[in-house]
C-alpha cells in the first residue's frame, strides 16, 4: 500500500440563484491541489498560497479527517500539504474544497473502499467548522461533481441537473475577504410567505431551463430573494458588475456563495475580454484586485491526480 496520494479537488458555485443551502456546481481547473502521507505521529499540516489554521482542531480537512479515522478505526496520524489557487473566504467552496479532498484521498490511500456519497458525512464535519452549519451545497458538487440540488445532507439525497454543453461559467473575484459565518449571520431567520412562493418559482424554472437548454428562461429565473438583497452590500460595486455582465449578454449573474465572488452565465465562444477590461477599471479606482476565471461544468469532482 502507499504511504502517500496527491489529488485535486474542485472548487464550487453554491447557492447559484434561488437555490440557497440546496443547488452548487464545480469548477474546471480551480480548487486544491492535496498531498496526503500517512505517518506514525499525530496530524501536521502544510499549505500554500494561503494561510490555513495549523491547529488540527481547527482546520476543516483535519477535522473531516479526524472524524473519518475515528469511524473507521486508523489510528495513525496524517501529514496534509494543500495547495491553493485562492484565498478561503472567496465565496468559491475553499473549505469545501479541503474537507471533502482530504477525505477522498484518505478514502484512497487507507483503501476503505466508501464511495463519495458515503464520504459526505465526514466531509461535512470539516465544513461546519468555517460556516457552522452542515450545508451541502458546496461538499456535495466538489466531491461527485456537476450541477447538484441537495435534498438532505444526512442521509445524503441529492440529484444531478444537466445542464447545457455550451453552458459558460465567467468567475469575477474581488479580493475582500468575507467569512461565511458572519455573512449567514446578516440574513433575516424567517422570510414572508410572498418571498417563499417566488423563490421556489424561480428555483423550478432554473432547474427547468437548465434541463432544456432554455437561457432566456435561466436569465429570468437566477434572482435569490433569501440571501443577496443583504449580502450584495458586503461586495463592493455588485450592481454596477450585474449591470455590466447583463449588458455583455450574461444569462443571469449572481453572488456565487456568500461571496465576494460573483458568477455569471455564457455560451461557449462569447468573448469575455471586454467585459473584464471594465470590471477591472471600476475595482481600480477603488485599489481593489479583481480575478477571473472561465470554466465549464467540472463533471468529476475530487480526483487521483
Ligand atoms: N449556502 C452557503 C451560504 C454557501 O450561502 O451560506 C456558503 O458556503
Amino acid at each position: 500500500m502507499p504511504n502517500a496520494i496527491t489529488i485535486f479537488s474542485p472548487s464550487s458555485v453554491s447557492n447559484v440563484g434561488p437555490g440557497f443551502d440546496i443547488l452548487g456546481f464545480a469548477l474546471d481547473d480551480l480548487g486544491d491541489k492535496i498531498t496526503l502521507t500517512l505517518i506514525d505521529g499525530d496530524y501536521d499540516i502544510k499549505s500554500i498560497g494561503a494561510e490555513l489554521p495549523s491547529d488540527p482542531d481547527q482546520n476543516v480537512a483535519t477535522v473531516a479527517l479526524k472524524s473519518l479515522a475515528k469511524s473507521c478505526g486508523y489510528q495513525g496520524g496524517f501529514s496534509i500539504q494543500i495547495e491553493k489557487k485562492f484565498k478561503p473566504g472567496s465565496g468559491l467552496g475553499s473549505s469545501a474544497s479541503s474537507a471533502a479532498g482530504a477525505v477522498f484521498a484518505a478514502n484512497e490511500l487507507l483503501e476503505l473502499g466508501l464511495s463519495k456519497k458515503e464520504l459526505i458525512p465526514y466531509a461535512l464535519d470539516g465544513e461546519q467548522v468555517a460556516s457552522g452549519q452542515r450545508h451541502g451545497d458546496n461538499i456535495v458538487p466538489c466531491m461527485l461533481g456537476g450541477f447538484v440540488a441537495v435534498k438532505s445532507v444526512e442521509p445524503y439525497e441529492g440529484f444531478h441537473i444537466d445542464t447545457p454543453e455550451d453552458l459558460k461559467v465567467l468567475i469575477i473575484f474581488p479580493d475582500v475577504p468575507i467569512k461565511t459565518a458572519e455573512a449567514r449571520k446578516i440574513l433575516p431567520q424567517e422570510v414572508p410567505l410572498k418571498t417563499g412562493i417566488q423563490q421556489a418559482a424561480d428555483m423550478a424554472g432554473l432547474v427547468i431551463s437548465l434541463m432544456t437548454a432554455d437561457y432566456e428562461l435561466i436569465k429570468g429565473c437566477l434572482e435569490d430573494h433569501f440571501g443577496t438583497p443583504y449580502r450584495k452590500r458586503l461586495i463592493p460595486f455588485f450592481d454596477e458588475v450585474k449591470e455590466m455582465a447583463f449588458e455583455a449578454g450574461a444569462y443571469g449573474f449572481n453572488i456565487s456563495g456568500s461571496g465576494p465572488a460573483m458568477f455569471a452565465f455564457f455560451k461557449k465562444g462569447d468573448d469575455l475580454e471586454s467585459l473584464k477590461h471594465q470590471i477591472v477599471q471600476q475595482y481600480k479606482g477603488a485599489d481593489i484586485e479583481v480575478r477571473f476565471h472561465e470554466s465549464g461544468i467540472n463533471k468529476k469532482g475530487c480526483e487521483v491526480l
